[in-house]
């Protein structure tokens, strides 16, 4: 690299030692929890979802090197820009990495489903309005890196499998799941939640979704030749994907709202605005990534026999 050698050798003798502390930016991240009010629980609230987005952020690591074909290390150890092809032995293993963290994710859940007092859960929560999870980025990103912008539709809007949208990405977009969900049904007016979301994000997505149309998981995934297509293993990690994303999280999801939010005399309002009870199941919502990788009998049941478990839950709640 034509570089002095020595030079460095003697800027590393001269450094610091390098600590744990610095290294994971550790007092910086222990100070990052900022409760609005005093009930202790708050704060595993609070953590508990900066852990998610974390998970998240993991994920996002891996679908950008998927999309990308994957990192080229030279033997230097330095980045020598992208590959040309996927390889799909990379493809799949990085997509058994992010179920790994969602897999994660779904089953710590329960920190949130059990491990907070209720009475202080519905106090504290009335001091966070009206944020709320719907407004995570890092989560609308993930379904826009892993299929096209014509899944994310809301259902009612979308084509029949197999047709080819001609829909621009913005007039998909103003159609995308999310929005309808966080809007009056009776005046057509927008949440503050989602407003306030839309003015910090909208930009940000809807060029995400631009990058993303020809490189998303599924486009990748028909880029393979059909022989690489078939890979057992890859179509399982595919599918696997659909399920922790649409499916498993989302219940998971759903189970805590049910938890803290329903009760005999009514359900509680959510601080986002949703019509939570019927934005939430996944089995109204029918969100699936590659419903040409699944049997129509396995559309048909999507998520059906969990949200049946949860909503016995909740009827049992309600009395
Ligand atoms: C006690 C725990 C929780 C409750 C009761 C709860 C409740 C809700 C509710 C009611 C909604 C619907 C939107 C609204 O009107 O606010 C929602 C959306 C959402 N929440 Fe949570 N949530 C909890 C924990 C979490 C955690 C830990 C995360 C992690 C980041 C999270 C992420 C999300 C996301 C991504 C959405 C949007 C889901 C979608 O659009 O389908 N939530 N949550």
């Amino acid at each position: 690299m034509g570089q002095d050698i020595n030079a460095y050798l003697d800027g590393l003798l001269l450094s610091n030692y390098l600590t744990y502390w610095d290294y994971v930016h550790l007092d910086t991240l222990l100070t990052l929890q900022h409760p609005k009010t005093d009930f202790p629980d708050e704060e595993i609230f609070i953590m508990y979802h900066q852990i998610t987005e974390l998970y998240f952020k993991l994920s996002l690591n891996e679908f950008d090197q998927i999309c990308r074909n994957g990192r080229v290390i030279g033997e230097n150890g330095h980045n020598q820009g992208w590959n040309v092809h996927l390889q799909p032995a990379f493809f799949t293993e990085r997509l058994r990495r992010i179920n790994s963290y969602f897999e994660a994710l779904t089953k710590s859940f329960e920190i949130m489903v059990q491990g907070m007092e209720k009475d202080q859960f519905l106090k504290f929560r009335m001091a966070l309005l009206p944020a709320s999870g719907f407004q995570s980025a890092q989560y609308r990103m993930i379904e826009i890196a892993s299929t096209d912008m014509a899944r994310l539709i809301q259902k009612d809007l979308r084509q029949t499998e197999g047709e080819k949208d001609n829909r621009s990405i913005e007039e998909m977009f103003e159609s995308i799941y999310w929005k309808q969900g966080a809007t009056e049904a009776a005046s057509g007016k927008k949440t503050l939640t989602l407003n306030q979301f839309e003015e910090k994000y909208s930009a940000r997505l809807i060029q995400m979704a631009r990058d993303y149309a020809p490189k998303n998981i599924w486009q990748k995934y028909l880029g393979l030749s059909v022989e690489d297509q078939k890979d057992p293993e890859l179509v399982r990690q595919l599918r696997q994907l659909d399920v922790n994303v649409n499916v498993n999280w989302p219940l998971q999801h759903y189970k805590s709202a049910v938890r803290y939010l329903a009760s005999k005399e009514g359900d509680a309002p959510a601080t986002g605005g949703t019509n939570w009870q019927k934005y939430l199941p996944p089995r109204l919502q029918l969100r699936v990534f590659y419903p040409s990788l699944w049997s129509e009998e396995e559309l048909k049941n999507w998520g059906r026999g969990w949200v049946e478990e949860v909503l016995v839950d909740h009827i049992k709640v309600k009395g």
